[in-house]
């Protein structure tokens, strides 16, 4: 296969916000995992909905109103096609990739008891861990761990043996937050399914490098965050199979997610609609369907073979430097590098990157759990996207050298 070969240089055009400087030097975002910059073709869409059409969806008959929800409509059915759900209400406008993991954890209220289990990796965001516990807490059931190794890959025997006739859920990422780690969501899913137990997959991580193919992984829940892959912050979806959907109780009550209201009784929504309820964020919604554009534009194949470059680069480099340690070192990794120096604590070099214009993230990256099997309070990480560059990675290592050689 040909894989088309990213225009860094000009692709950086589209990014006006890479053109600012932090503390007297060019900005070096290294910040993605945490959100990913804007491109103009996202920023413009914002504009031109509150500048032409801005108005309330699916509640007027004007036209104003008219157009804003088939633009909205119309992004819906391209995170649709994008991610190869097989109907547009089977996609869930969300605040994003927490409020879709809240909205299943608490719709599975109803289908748990007692003793039921639910299995969590052990290399969640505070996200995919905390709504389960509060599931648990409800019902009864039991949250058990998929362990890791040294190299943060799950171990997959051990969570064959796990699964068991009282395994009704099994939550996992697709991309590790905090280590970069590329799960086998694969055969995660498949093992589940033969024991009848739902598969939701957090792919707020996965979707800004790797295209998605949800029937093909034959998923039963699937989020995603726009703010991850170049679109607005405040809005996610939630993929949920058909068969879940339908059966899965609303999340919130509001406006136009009923059928009927009277005061004896109210009937739902037909789906998707039984799980917006309120006023959705509309131009967010239109602006994730242009960021979808956007990264196809580019292409997913383009995309994830120039960031394994920038991954390998800036890695053999920044393994370079002396009692430096590298925590995710599986070889699926998507262009996160989580890092600590021996003996500096991970802020002090992250504060002294931040005067040099060096945006990275430091600290637990909301992994607790990931951390302590580490035993570390937390790393530098700096997360890598498509448009970020080999010079950039230059800039950070000797970043990185100048702050060890100031604290040590
Ligand atoms: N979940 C985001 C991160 O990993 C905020 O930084």
């Amino acid at each position: 296969m040909i894989t088309t070969k990213l225009d860094i240089e000009t692709i950086r055009e589209d990014f006006p916000i890479l053109k600012r400087k932090v503390n007297g030097y060019p900005l070096v975002y290294l910040d993605n995992a945490a959100t990913s910059q804007t491109p103009k073709q996202v920023i413009n869409t914002i504009v031109d909905y509150y500048s032409r059409y801005n108005a309330n969806i699916h509640r007027g008959v004007h036209s104003l109103s008219q157009e804003a929800t088939d633009s909205y409509e119309n992004a819906r059915i391209k995170i649709q096609k994008h991610i190869n759900a097989v109907q547009p209400y089977e996609i869930i406008f969300t605040s994003g990739t927490t409020d879709s993991i809240n909205l299943v954890a608490n719709g599975f209220t109803s289908f748990l008891k007692k003793g039921d289990e639910l299995l969590v990796s052990a290399m969640e965001h505070h996200s995919n861990i905390v709504p389960w516990q509060m599931l648990c807490e409800r019902t009864g059931a039991v949250l058990k761990v998929i362990p890791m190794n040294h190299e943060g890959e799950l171990l997959t025997e051990d969570y064959a043996k796990l699964l068991s006739k009282k395994t009704k859920l099994v939550v996992c990422n697709h991309v590790s937050n905090a280590l970069g780690t590329i799960n086998p969501i694969e055969r995660i899913i498949s093992l589940a399914h033969e024991v009848d137990a739902a598969v939701l997959i957090d792919g707020a991580q996965a979707a800004p490098h790797i295209k998605i193919d949800v029937q093909e992984l034959n998923v039963d829940f699937y989020t995603v965050s726009a703010h991850k892959i170049c679109g607005p912050t405040g809005v996610g979806i939630l993929y949920g199979k058909e068969e879940w959907l339908t059966k899965l109780p609303p999340y919130q009550g509001g406006g136009e997610m009923i059928a009927e209201v009277t005061f004896e009784k109210t009937t739902y929504a037909d789906l998707p609609h039984k799980f917006e309820a309120g006023t959705p964020n509309i131009s967010g919604g239109i602006a994730f369907g242009a960021a979808i554009d956007y990264m196809n534009s580019l292409g997913y194949d383009a995309i994830a073979s120039y960031e394994k470059e920038l991954l390998e680069y800036a890695t053999e480099k920044l393994m370079a430097i002396q009692g430096l340690k590298i925590y995710g070192t599986s070889q699926h990794k998507t262009s996160v590098i989580s890092f600590n120096v021996e003996g500096i604590h991970p802020y002090d070099i992250g504060t002294i990157l931040d005067k040099l214009g060096i945006a990275v993230r430091t600290g637990h990256h909301c992994a607790q759990p990931v951390m302590d099997y580490f035993n570390i309070p937390g790393t530098i990480r700096a997360s890598f996207s498509f448009y970020n560059t080999k010079d950039e990675a230059d800039i950070l290592v000797e970043g990185v050298k100048k702050a060890v050689q100031m604290l040590s």
